[in-house]
């Protein structure tokens, strides 16, 4: 049902989106990550703005057209930095998107970017239930200061997405009901959702992973609940299972994010154990999703791929428009 609900609004086509793992510094301490500060066993790295430059150029000659910025929270790249980095980017390809994950950051800093030209934002809550929140995360992080956020970045006009972790240590299916119950509330453009899979440096090394069928269930409810959301394939779930990514689509994804992070530093930017792709160029990881989703009756879409109650104003060249009130 949700295959088919996802082909009434998007088609076949899938979406793709260029991810550049510009630093894996961070100063969260987050229980389940890979990258958190406390791991002394991350090998820690940043990109330059130029590096990310060249990255995106070489995922435009890919087909990408969303550049997907992520990174620990990394003060090293304070506003100022970001938002030349981010105008720099649609300054050299007005006909991509620009998609920022970041973190949490002063409302301040959200408007700067945003009028530097980044189009989206991801910013998963992780889990709603503030004390279920409280047992994952360092005791200077709360549920409360993400949900702002989101709002935030909502009311600045990005297309935004949260999201949560499957299987995550204490999750209820209760607590699954109430990231349901946020995400109606909250109306998000995009819902990232993958397995949870330990990471042998962190508190949680020894926690079972998630279940990718669980995974599947809510991917296919996620899609029924609202059809017009964009939904990514995860590469936890590629990770967790070998054709995990298939099964994401099948089950009503549309969207899957190859990794564009340069040889060099990719294989360092580890939030859990086993991570696909870290040995794959770029070029390898672009033609094996496309000849996956081809096998499976799908097609790669290098449009843009905004919301649709956006993307009819997100002609190339034209500078982002404010969201509507009501998505
Ligand atoms: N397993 C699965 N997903 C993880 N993330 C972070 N650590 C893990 C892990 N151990 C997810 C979080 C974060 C996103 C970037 O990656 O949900 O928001
Ligand atoms: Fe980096 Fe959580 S450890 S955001």
């Amino acid at each position: 049902m949700a295959s088919e609900a996802r082909d009434r609004v998007f088609g076949k086509g899938v979406f793709i989106r260029g991810l550049i793992e510009f630093s894996n510094h961070c100063r969260n301490d987050c229980l389940y990550c890979g990258i958190r500060r406390s791991n002394r066993q991350a090998e820690r790295y940043r990109m330059t703005p130029d590096e990310i430059l060249a990255t995106c150029s070489a995922g435009h000659e890919l087909g990408f057209r969303t550049f997907v910025l992520q990174s620990g929270e990394d003060p090293f790249y304070g506003p100022g930095i970001v938002a030349e980095i981010v105008s720099g980017i649609k300054a050299s390809f007005p006909d991509s998107a620009v998609t920022l994950s970041l973190g949490e950051h002063p409302p301040e800093s959200y408007a700067l970017w945003r009028a530097a030209g980044a189009d989206r934002y991801l910013l998963r809550h992780e889990t709603r239930n503030p004390g279920h929140y409280a047992t994952l995360h360092p005791r200077n992080m709360n549920i409360d200061s993400r949900v702002r956020c989101l709002r935030t970045l909502k009311e600045l006009g990005y297309q935004v997405g949260c999201g949560f972790m499957v299987g995550s240590p204490g999750q209820t299916p209760e607590l699954l009901a109430e990231d349901l119950l946020f995400i109606r509330d909250l109306k998000p453009h995009m819902v990232g959702i993958g397995p949870f899979i330990p990471h042998k440096d962190t508190p949680l090394a020894s926690a079972p992973p998630g279940d990718v069928d669980e995974t599947l269930f809510l991917l296919g409810i996620l899609r029924l609940m609202d059809p017009t959301l964009l939904i990514p394939a995860t590469t936890a779930l590629g990770t967790l299972d070998g054709t995990g990514r298939e099964k994401g689509v099948m089950a009503g994804a549309n969207v899957i994010m190859p990794i564009l992070t340069p040889m060099g530093v990719r294989d360092k930017y580890l939030l859990y154990d086993n991570k696909i792709c870290t040995g794959d160029a770029s070029s390898v990881c672009r033609m094996c999703v496309q000849r996956r989703m081809e096998s499976i009756g799908h097609e790669i879409d290098t449009a843009r791929g905004d919301h649709p109650d956006l993307a009819f104003r997100a002609s190339p060249g034209t500078p982002p428009a404010p969201a509507p009130s009501a998505v």
